[in-house]
């Protein structure tokens, strides 16, 4: 652990004062390290939710909610997107430095040399119905892995977690498109290695056997963008997952399967999906003209009713991916002639008057990556549902760099948290003929 103890912190435990060590990162808050609280005091502590716990110490990913900062490894998201492709950003979030070019080109060869996946594969696949949601197809086929590749499942081999990450964040486009393409009926395309990462997975979820996928580069570029600015995200509900399952010391497939099926809720990656059917909806009901009654109801504690793409647990201020994906949003749909189309405008409007509404102000609740991603998407021709399954293609390098950085940390411990018992004391059990 790379931290250094710079004070304590008292607490008053019931009548008994207890000093525990303050860590110093390299930025960030301070953290009190109470792992010797329950020793000391036999209490706990109680934080549901986690919203006052630092659940690990981590090098790879830095928020500042309050300030709208996001940085991989030191570097500024909007220079990563700026000068960046997703390999390179996949590159650093794993190995802690941006590539050489030679480093980069020799990166890029080794993913490419797992794209493919095993034959059979596409067996295990077709045993789902045709119409099960991509998500649940998807946790499935990464959690299936682990059966079809046992030669890298040697969670304390370095080859083997480097052959692992290697085969996760290759195969994962391939997985998606496969996915894709049988909710369609339609024949898997092979992986094309001449192209790039994110040309290829275009391809593979847009060609055909009877025609041939046209790379425009505005819109290779944007689904690129969408991979960077989903590559990770410091230790949100996937992560956390990934993490936890894999402190078992499970294989990584399974771990990162256990963050598949996470990453689907409305609340975390199943966002820009719940957005994009929420746009449909409000437009289907009279779109702009019904925007106040809309956001009439999701004021109303009662309705049950959230802004999806709105409001996030760290950013306070705005969320930088949002900004980002909003250009990339101008670009595609100008590139693709849909400036004026009316789903966009209509986001726009709403964007519009929940900004400057004073429910969302007060609660400091702003667009987050979400909101814009879903448009874009849909502009680039990807399905609503396969939407969170982009993100866990994304998400997929960061989950494993999580893992990696997990595995071999010097105070790695299984995860076990403890919790507030409010439930029955003891009490003797009345056999059922006595129960009434
Ligand atoms: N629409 C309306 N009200 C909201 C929203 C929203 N989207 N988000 C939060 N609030 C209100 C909430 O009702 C509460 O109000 P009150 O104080 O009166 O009870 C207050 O704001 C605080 O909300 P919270 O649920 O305690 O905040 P949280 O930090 O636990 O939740 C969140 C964060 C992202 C789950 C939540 O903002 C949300 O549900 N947003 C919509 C879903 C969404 O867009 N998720 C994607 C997150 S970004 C992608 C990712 O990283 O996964």
């Amino acid at each position: 652990m790379d931290t250094k103890s710079i004070s304590t912190a008292a607490l008053n435990c019931g009548d008994k004062a207890v000093e525990f060590p303050l860590l110093h990162g390299s930025i960030g808050p301070d953290v009190v390290d109470i792992r010797s609280l329950y020793g000391k005091s036999g209490m706990f502590t109680y934080d549901p939710g986690f919203m006052s716990t630092a659940s690990c110490n981590s090098k790879i990913t830095y928020i500042d909610g309050d300030k709208g900062v996001l940085l991989y490894r030191g570097y500024p998201i909007e220079e990563l997107a700026a000068h960046c492709d997703f390999l390179e950003t996949c590159y650093l979030l794993l190995n802690g430095e941006l590539p050489t070019q030679a480093q980069k080109t020799a990166f890029a060869s080794a993913v490419t040399r797992h794209t493919m996946v095993h034959e059979q594969m596409q067996f295990f696949l077709r045993g789902f119905r045709r119409d099960a949601h991509p998500m649940a197809v998807l946790t499935g086929l990464v959690g299936a892995l682990a059966a079809f590749y046992h030669d890298s499942l040697d969670i304390s081999s370095p080859q083997d977690r480097e052959e692992s990450a290697l085969r996760l964040i290759a195969k994962m486009p391939t997985l998606v498109a496969m996915s894709y393409k049988y909710s369609l009926g339609q024949p898997f395309v092979f992986p094309k290695n001449e192209l790039s990462y994110t040309a290829n997975f275009m391809r593979m979820l847009f060609a055909n056997p009877c025609e041939e996928y046209k790379v425009n580069d505005t819109l290779v570029r944007a689904m690129d963008r969408i991979f960077i600015l989903h590559a990770d995200h410091e230790q949100n509900a996937s992560t956390s997952t990934v993490r936890l399952c894999g402190s078992s010391g499970t294989n990584p497939f399974a771990a990162i399967a256990a963050g598949v099926a996470c990453l689907w809720g409305p609340a975390h990656g199943g966002a820009n999906e719940a957005c994009l059917n929420m746009l449909y909806k409000l437009q289907a009901q009279g779109g702009v003209a019904k925007l106040g009654e809309f956001i009439a109801k999701v004021k109303d504690p009662n309705s049950g009713t959230r802004l999806m793409g709105f409001g996030h647990r760290v950013y306070k201020n705005h969320d930088p991916r949002a900004k980002l994906m909003r250009e990339t949003c101008y670009e595609v749909l100008g590139e693709l002639g849909l400036a004026g189309d009316p789903l966009f405008k209509l986001a726009m409007a709403l964007e519009k008057v929940a900004l400057e509404d004073e429910y969302f102000v007060k609660r400091k609740l702003y667009p987050n990556v979400d909101y814009y991603s879903g448009i874009v998407q849909k502009a680039l021709g990807i399905p609503v549902s396969m939407f969170t399954g982009v993100f866990a293609l994304a998400r997929t390098v960061g989950w494993i760099a999580q893992w990696q950085e997990m595995i071999t940390d010097s105070e790695y411990k299984i995860g076990r948290p403890r919790q507030l018992y409010s439930g029955p004391t003891r009490r003797a059990v009345v056999p059922i003929a006595k129960r009434g």
